[in-house]
């Protein structure tokens, strides 16, 4: 070993010991004839001094090493001199003298600062990520990682859940992206594809008698990226037999709570059991299926209040079968016209034709664009709807069921954050249930499912399937935390006829569905337990848990925003030789 205590482990307690230290240089200063390096390695930063006093040779190496080169130290831990102390530091009361020192390796100067926190452009981080994950930052991110993980490995073994490892070279297993082909080279225009997720698999180990399956599962899928999103990312997929929609949510809900006891303390969570809200009223009141639950600001409908109002655009919008809803910015009734016109741009994108506005002065007439047309009793009882007080300034949409939603919602998202109406360190958990089980697509002209293939409908509803499938819901559920949806899950179908039904209900004829899905069906007919399960993304849990604005943070080595991968150019051409193998030819 080069080393006998990590750098940033050294304390008070250390003081008189020998020790040996190996790791980066973080930075070097010359003072009054003596040479100090900040030394670093994973577990934190200790200063190290040289006197040529006590080693010529030594310093004499001292006085050249450079930012990021890497150094073998033997020295004594000595309380620092009076005064000198940096309480900025855990190391700060002590430092090591240098009795030797070795040079491991240099370095070139690195393209960005490591050693302190600052912009540096994604690209080149992403180029150079291995420097960059050597920033205190990335280390902090990878860490927590690695600990949560292992936190729900113990946790669900101790629960009495196997972990047990899918083919990645499988079939398509849809959760609505594109796949990642595998082209096959034994097998002719044949290839694998790479799993959205393990979801048909474990449900075939419930087939099998597993009963409790857990899995950190690679999934793949070739869609738009956002910031929420990788084309590889990594779930915590789990299936359970014997279940109903309580016991998965129950499930996951104890070991998150747990998680964050353990690991997060202090940090105020939601209690449990976790708010549960149908789709319905999710959407009603926050306008979207992600909820997020850290603030209020909730959308007020006042479609029957803006009907025959005698504003002409709440009039029509209600003319026309859409709604009128707004939201309450509490003590933002200063805010200017300009920061007005500015939040109606924001949502234009959704559709949102315009955003008509009141603002409640504390005295004298609201700044509004609509109340000179509205009766004073509307308008009252427009404002008392809203719960709005003097200072208030109230944002309505009209419009479109669908866009008046939307852009609310995204608005609200927008103030909550802006306004700071809520504690950073919170976490805000919550269900959504009883979704819709599929979807009208009116682009394909047919049924979609609203979460995936082998949902169970709800049995209540089994009956509209055949009359009115698009009130039919499923026996689904959706983790939300902060806003983002943090996993999804369901009660699966497990009897063959009600899966062939649903085949045939989303358009997919019988002999497609039984070449892409027969092994699911025929397994349905060899005693099928009933069952459940949940996936929940790690990658999105771990941001959050972390504080970082996006998925890549939380990731080693992920994509850019355009899929690659920028530091080993990833996808690249693919070799004349290997095409052929494949039995390919690329079409210009
Ligand atoms: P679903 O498709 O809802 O369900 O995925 C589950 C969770 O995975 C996360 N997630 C992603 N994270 C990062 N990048 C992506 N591209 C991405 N896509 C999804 C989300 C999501 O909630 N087999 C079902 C689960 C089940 O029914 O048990 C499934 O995969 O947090």
């Amino acid at each position: 070993m080069y080393k006998t205590h990590g750098c940033g482990d050294l304390r008070a307690e250390h003081v008189g010991q020998r020790v040996e230290l190996a790791g980066w240089v973080n930075r070097r200063r010359d003072h009054g004839g003596l040479t100090f390096v900040d030394l670093r390695d994973r577990s934190g930063v200790v200063q190290t001094v040289s006197n040529p006093e006590l080693s010529q040779e030594a310093h004499a190496i001292a006085e050249q090493v450079r930012s990021e080169w890497v150094l073998h130290i033997v020295g004594e831990v000595r309380v620092r001199p009076e005064g000198m102390a940096n309480p900025n530091l855990p190391t700060g009361e002590v430092e090591v003298e240098i009795q030797e020192l070795e040079v491991l390796n240099q370095a070139k100067t690195p393209p960005f600062k490591i050693n302190e926190e600052s912009e540096v452009d994604e690209m080149v981080r992403l180029k150079y990520r291995y420097l960059d994950l050597r920033r205190e930052r990335m280390q902090r991110n990878l860490e927590l990682r690695y600990n949560v993980i292992k936190f729900i490995r113990d946790e669900l073994g101790q629960r009495g859940f196997w972990e047990i490892e899918t083919p990645i070279l499988f079939k398509a297993t849809p959760e609505g992206a594109r796949d990642y082909l595998v082209p096959s080279r034994l097998y002719p225009g044949e290839a694998y594809a790479l799993p959205q997720s393990p979801q048909q698999l474990k449900q075939l180990l419930m087939v099998a008698g597993v009963e409790r399956y857990f899995q950190i599962a690679r999934c793949f899928r070739d869609e738009d990226q956002r910031g929420d999103r990788q084309p590889e990312f990594t779930q915590l997929d789990i299936e359970m037999s014997f279940v109903e929609r309580e016991d998965v949510m129950e499930l996951l809900e104890g070991v998150y709570s747990s998680l964050i006891e353990k690991l997060f303390p202090g940090r105020p969570v939601s209690v449990v059991p976790w708010p549960r809200l149908t789709y319905q009223e999710s959407m009603d009141r926050f306008g979207s299926d992600r909820p997020d639950l850290r603030f209020g600001m909730e959308l007020v409908n006042i479609t029957d209040l803006a009907e025959g109002s005698g504003f002409k655009i709440f009039e029509g919008a209600v003319e026309a079968g859409g709604e009128v809803r707004g939201i309450n910015c509490v003590g933002c009734g200063h805010f200017s016209r300009r920061e007005i016109d500015e939040l109606t741009e924001m949502i234009k994108p959704f559709g949102a034709k315009g955003l008509a506005y009141l603002a409640l002065q504390e005295s004298g007439e609201p700044r509004s664009s609509f109340a000179k047309f509205l009766p004073s009793d509307r308008l009252d009882a427009v404002i008392k709807r809203l719960d709005a007080n003097p200072g208030d300034l109230l944002l309505f949409v009209a419009g479109e069921r669908d866009i008046v939603l939307e852009s609310l919602s995204r608005l609200r998202a927008h103030l909550g954050e802006r306004l700071e109406l809520y504690d950073p360190d919170a976490l805000s958990f919550c269900w959504v249930i009883d979704f819709p089980l599929v979807q009208w697509d009116a682009e394909g002209q047919r049924w979609d499912p609203s979460h995936h293939l082998f949902t169970a409908p709800m049995p209540e509803d089994l009956s509209l399937l055949d009359s009115d499938p698009g009130k039919a819901r499923g026996l689904q559920y959706d983790l939300v935390l902060n806003g983002e949806e943090t996993a999804g899950g369901s009660i699966r179908i497990h009897d063959r006829g009600l899966q062939e039904k649903i085949f045939e209900l989303i358009g997919l004829d019988l002999d497609t569905a039984r070449e892409r899905f027969g092994h699911m069906l025929t397994a349905f007919e060899y005693g099928t337990p009933p069952h459940g399960g949940v996936a929940s993304g790690l990658d999105r849990l771990c941001m959050i848990l972390a504080k970082e604005p996006n998925i890549r943070e939380v990731i080693a080595f992920p994509k850019n925003q355009a899929a690659r991968d920028v530091m080993a150019g990833a996808p690249s051409e693919i070799e004349p030789k290997q095409l052929e193998e494949l039995h390919l030819r690329i079409v210009e």
